[in-house]
């Protein structure tokens, strides 16, 4: 069995959305709990099923793990190091980070490659390089299984050829218990990052430089337990934003931090959508007249996020002329334009850029989220189709969208779920 969401399109929207704790900063944080070795309490934590597998993962090393509402309480104090082989890696990207945490923790981890989802190719060679210049020995097996080992993991200078989000806060993980000094260069600068140093820097650990490209570390012997609150999720955030530009009439979207957002806020004003910033919410007013079409470039932090061009892309599709979106982070990630060109849109496809040919009239079909954010992008088609949208594999929309269904629901979207036969 699998699920499906019914949307029926054309319901203005009105209200206000209160965003949830950022998932790429939670997938990261849970992860990073197990250095410790006395409880951390984590608030914000969105309630979205990579947070479940990642639970299930703490369970299978032996953690106490609780989780109340948005509040997680994690004990790792009987951690049993164990390889983590079963089906919750799968589930996740993240479950990588697993990976710096044990090795950092207990100089060894055993664990299969990660899932997630396909965006193209992933490879995750500047996180092991960076396991190896701390001391680590890689074995990969043919099973797909890594073992990564060190006698003594000793603090190295790193460059990353690539600002990676998960290669950086993998090393971190690794290196805030390594002897001496690590130094991150060309680290990645995601807000999601120093979120994650906050959290490290109240277990303990002695970092500088989060948000910057040169992060160094000093390691330390132990790492105590702590609280900490989730950052919002600046992709939730963008989403709802560009679902109110899209089907909005007057949508308050609450619990931003407006900063995270600048690339977004600048293109959708450039396309013609009103907003005000008050205090960490930005209020949406509903489009008059035509829209202007935009070019995208998607780019590392604090460029524009390649998770938001999916989304985007629907909005594009209303905007009187050619926009081109031009992916540098995930040249594949494109998969939501052939669904999106069933509902109606004129999308032609480059290498590793969408052209949108506007403005075109969407019409609701059954489309199939292929990944993500292909899903939000699909969501937000359903809201301004004609008809009624029906979108399978809602299971990818779940990963990362705490309660979709219910906040559009909430703002005036009529929308319906159901289980269907696979
Ligand atoms: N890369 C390598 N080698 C590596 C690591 C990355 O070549 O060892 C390449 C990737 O193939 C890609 C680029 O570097 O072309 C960026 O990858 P990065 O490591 O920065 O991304 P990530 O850590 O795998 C995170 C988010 C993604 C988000 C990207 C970019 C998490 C769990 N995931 O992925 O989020 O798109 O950063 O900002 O934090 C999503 O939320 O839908 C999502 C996919």
């Amino acid at each position: 069995m699998s699920e499906v969401i019914a949307i029926e399109g054309g319901n203005k929207l009105n209200g206000t959305v209160v965003i949830s704790g950022a998932k790429n900063a939670t997938v990261a944080l849970i992860p990073a709990i197990v250095l410790a070795d006395s409880p951390v309490t984590v608030y914000g934590v969105p309630n979205i099923s990579d947070v479940d597998a990642l639970g299930v993962l703490l369970k299978e090393l032996n953690c106490k793990v609780e989780k109340n509402e948005d509040i997680l309480v994690v004990d790792p104090t009987n951690l049993e190091n164990i390889p983590l082989v079963g089906e919750a890696v799968d589930k996740l990207r993240a479950s990588y980070y697993f990976m710096g945490a044990l090795l950092g923790k207990c100089k060894k981890v055993t664990m299969k490659m990660p899932g997630g989802c396909f965006l193209g190719p992933r490879p995750i060679d500047l996180h092991i390089k960076g396991f190896e210049a701390l001391g680590a020995k890689v074995d990969y097996s043919n099973d797909g299984t890594y073992t990564i080992e060190a006698k003594r993991l000793v603090g190295n200078k790193i460059y990353l050829d690539f600002a990676s989000v998960g290669a950086t806060i993998n090393i971190l993980l690794a290196a805030v218990k390594a002897e001496g000094k690590t130094t991150i260069e060309n680290a990645a600068k995601e807000p999601e990052i120093i979120d994650v140093v906050n959290l490290l820097t109240k277990m303990g650990a002695k970092i500088r430089g989060a948000g910057t490209d040169t992060i160094t570390i000093e390691g330390v012997e132990k790492l105590n337990g702590c609280n900490h609150e989730i950052i919002p999720d600046r992709i939730e955030a963008g989403t709802f934003l560009i679902i109110a530009a899209a089907a909005g009439e007057k949508v308050i979207v609450q619990n931003i931090i407006p900063q995270h957002l600048e690339a977004l806020i600048s293109k959708l004003k450039e396309m013609g959508i009103q907003m005000d910033v008050v205090g960490d919410s930005i209020v949406v007013y509903g489009r008059e007249g035509d829209l202007k079409p935009v070019n995208i470039k998607t780019q590392i932090y604090p460029g524009f996020a390649t998770d938001l061009q999916q989304p985007l892309t629907t909005l594009l599709t209303q905007a009187s002329g050619d926009s081109h979106v031009k992916e540098t982070i995930y040249i594949e990630r494109f998969k939501h334009c052939p669904q999106l060109n069933k509902m109606g849109a004129h999308i032609d496809l480059k290498e590793a850029e969408s052209i949108i040919h506007g403005a075109t009239q969407l019409h609701g079909t059954r489309v199939e989220a292929t990944d993500l954010r292909c899903g939000a992008a699909l969501v937000v088609a359903g809201l301004i189709a004609q008809g009624r949208t029906e979108i399978t594999n809602v299971y990818h929309i779940d990963r990362g969208y705490e309660n979709i269904d219910h906040k559009l629901i909430s703002l005036g979207a009529v929308i319906t779920r159901r289980q269907v036969e696979d």
